[in-house]
């Protein structure tokens, strides 16, 4: 059984969906398209009645449901329906707010734990910025952060910025598959493309592919094969 991306076309990319259970890092530059992919992964789950949570650092909820406000794959109904957990790491001075969860152990424990004793189905984690945040540089403890969140039984996308498009981080190899999204200037304007660059236990084939923005979000043509 695989986990349907909620995204139009993506899913034929990748046999028909994600690897229920798994973790999955999704990249690129700015406005690129990493949140609205997670923001219509989570949206299908919930439709599905999957059990969900988006866990931010950076933006409130309203100011999420804003930003996805322009598409209409339904992100607004199930926030406000509350069929998706929303979790905001980080209060308003920026200060540290993991209480939500209880206060025994580090962010590795709890959040992990939380997935568990809530038997999430699918997680959105946006982004790695938050594990430095939390975290420092401590290549150890990030380490065992995405560990713990491997070993749970969620299907989560953690979103990863990159500032440098040719060092890949740690959590590109200890994920079970990385997604990357382009947004890059060609003759003639801006070019959008989705590539999957890896995915434990599916045949890919790594070329980037048309993405569009619409009405109804990001749509992946499967059968467009762009230039890096
Ligand atoms: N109808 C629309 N509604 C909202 N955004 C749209 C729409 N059509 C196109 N866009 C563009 O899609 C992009 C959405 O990018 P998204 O927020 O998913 O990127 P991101 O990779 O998460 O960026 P960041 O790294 O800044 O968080 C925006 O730059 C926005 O201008
Ligand atoms: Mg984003």
């Amino acid at each position: 059984m695989r986990v349907s991306s909620g995204v139009p076309g993506f899913d034929e990319l990748v046999q028909g969906g994600l690897l229920p259970n798994r973790l999955y890092v999704v990249s690129g530059p700015p406005g690129s398209g990493k949140t609205t992919f997670c923001s219509q992964f989570i949206t299908d789950g919930a439709k599905n009645g999957e059990t969900c949570v988006y866990v931010t650092m950076h933006e409130t909820k309203e100011e999420l449901i804003t930003d996805m406000s322009g598409f209409d794959f339904g992100f607004d109904r199930v926030m406000q329906s509350g069929k998706i957990q929303f979790l905001n790491l980080v209060t308003e001075n920026g200060k540290r707010t993991i209480t939500q969860f209880g206060t025994e152990g580090g962010l590795t424990n709890r959040l992990a734990a939380f997935f568990e004793s809530n038997d999430i189905d699918r997680a959105v984690i946006d982004s790695t910025m938050l594990l430095q945040h939390f975290m420092g540089d401590a290549a150890d403890e990030i380490t065992g952060f995405l560990s713990a969140l491997k070993k749970t039984d969620t299907t989560i996308l953690l979103i990863s910025e990159m500032t440098d498009p040719s060092s890949y981080a740690d959590e590109h190899y200890l994920a079970h598959g990385v997604i990357f999204f382009h947004n890059y200037l060609e003759s003639g304007g801006m070019q959008r493309g989705v590539q999957v660059i890896k995915m434990r236990g599916t045949a890919i084939d790594c070329d980037i592919r048309r993405i569009e923005f619409g009405d109804s979000g990001l749509t992946v043509h499967p059968n467009e094969k762009v230039e890096g």
